[in-house]
């Protein structure tokens, strides 16, 4: 079954009975248990109550959905954002918003699943393309269609720790008459300025049509959002089905902490630098070491094995030596490129990454990987 974590998220936590540094979460600043964030969610659970119990559109709306809305807006620079119960609902619901039966979606071939899902839900056709290839791209785009075309991409690919070239598909999508979405629930709160996001890291803010994320990664929380230009936001509110007809959206307590986090990081940069700071000692580490690192950029840095059965001994064989990182293995990559997928926070500390890096180092050694 489930391994199961028996404290706060952190830079180390106690799973399955043993303390481990902690390179499996997706808490990328590390404020997921920041004292002052853990106090932002418990006073809204004594204003509000823990769960809202109706759906935003009836009476579950409560004035911190409205803040955590308006200041995720200024945090991205865009006109407005519209807040789900998590980053799967956000896609599921906006993309049937944007296109339907009788137009295209043009989609990355590594696509997130919500993006897949959103995509079979839409009724639009959908056109696939190589893993940012750009020729394959523009060879579907040049087949004859009718009706709106939408190009989807993650700004950051999960389990490669790669980005998607948006200057590139910018281009693309301006060229043939299309709409942009990025989903870059890998991407906000690390990537560029501020942490501002992958189309801020690319500068092409002004390109991109829609944006999708998750408040459960780098924000500490959970639940997800869609940014972009006020008309859009307004007519997906009415519309998006994982939105109007859930009495589960965004718990008020977490869309306190999502809040608390956003205030945080918009003032102080030394969440972020401390994250980049921590990638760019990992990363250099285990280069030296001579590990298959692909071609991650950002703090998901997958080590690749090969062979599945070798990621889940060395993933089993870290956790012995007080180390946790996922294995990977087929469908979620090829097969012959399972991997231990590494992520770095700023919740470790510099023993914390030293620990880890000797642990793989010698893990690799044993399995003559290295
Ligand atoms: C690229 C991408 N999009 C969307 C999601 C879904 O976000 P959430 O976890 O908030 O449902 C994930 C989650 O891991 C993701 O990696």
């Amino acid at each position: 079954m489930y391994r199961t974590i028996y404290s706060k998220q952190g830079g180390k936590i106690q799973l399955d009975g043993r303390e481990v540094i902690n390179m499996a979460s997706n808490n990328y600043l590390g404020l997921a248990s920041h004292p002052q964030v853990m106090e932002a969610a418990k006073a809204a659970i004594d204003a509000y109550g823990v769960g809202p119990t109706a759906s935003r559109n009836i009476v579950g709306n409560f004035p911190v959905h409205d803040e955590l809305e308006a200041a995720l807006a200024k945090f991205k620079e865009v006109e407005a954002t519209l807040v789900f119960n998590c980053g799967v609902s956000a896609n599921t619901g906006v993309i049937p918003c944007l296109v339907g039966k009788g137009d295209t979606i043009y989609s990355d071939e590594l696509n997130h699943g919500s993006i897949i899902d959103g995509c079979k839900l839409s009724g639009a056709k959908v056109k696939v393309f190589a893993h940012k290839d750009m020729a394959s791209l523009e060879a579907r785009l040049q087949e004859a269609v009718e009706g709106k075309k939408l190009i989807i991409t993650d700004g950051v690919f999960s389990m490669d720790g790669d980005l998607a070239p948006l200057p590139e598909i910018a281009e693309l999508a301006k060229k043939y008459d299309a709409m942009f979405m990025v989903d870059d629930a890998h991407g906000d709160g690390v990537m560029g300025p501020m942490g501002r996001g992958t189309v801020d890291y690319f500068g092409v803010r002004d390109l991109v049509h829609v944006e999708t994320g998750s408040l459960s990664k780098a924000f500490g929380s959970a639940g997800g959002f869609v940014a972009g230009k006020k008309e859009l936001i307004d007519s997906i509110r009415p519309k998006a089905r994982s939105f109007i007809f859930t009495a589960s959206p965004m718990a008020p307590c977490l869309a306190a902490g999502a809040l608390e986090v956003i205030k945080m990081v918009s003032t102080d940069e030394s969440y972020v630098n401390r994250l980049w700071e921590n990638r760019e000692y990992f990363v250099e580490k285990l280069t030296k070491l001579g590990l298959n690192l692909g071609t991650t950029i950002t703090p998901i840095v997958p080590v690749i094995v090969g062979e599945a059965e070798l990621a889940q001994k060395m993933s089993a064989d870290l956790f012995e030596k007080g180390v946790f990182a996922q294995a990977i293995c087929f469908p979620m990559v090829a097969r012959d490129a399972a991997r231990l997928r590494v992520i770095l926070s700023a919740g470790h500390t510099k023993e914390d990454l030293d620990l880890a890096v000797n642990a793989i180092a010698e893990s690799a050694r044993n399995m003559g990987l290295i």
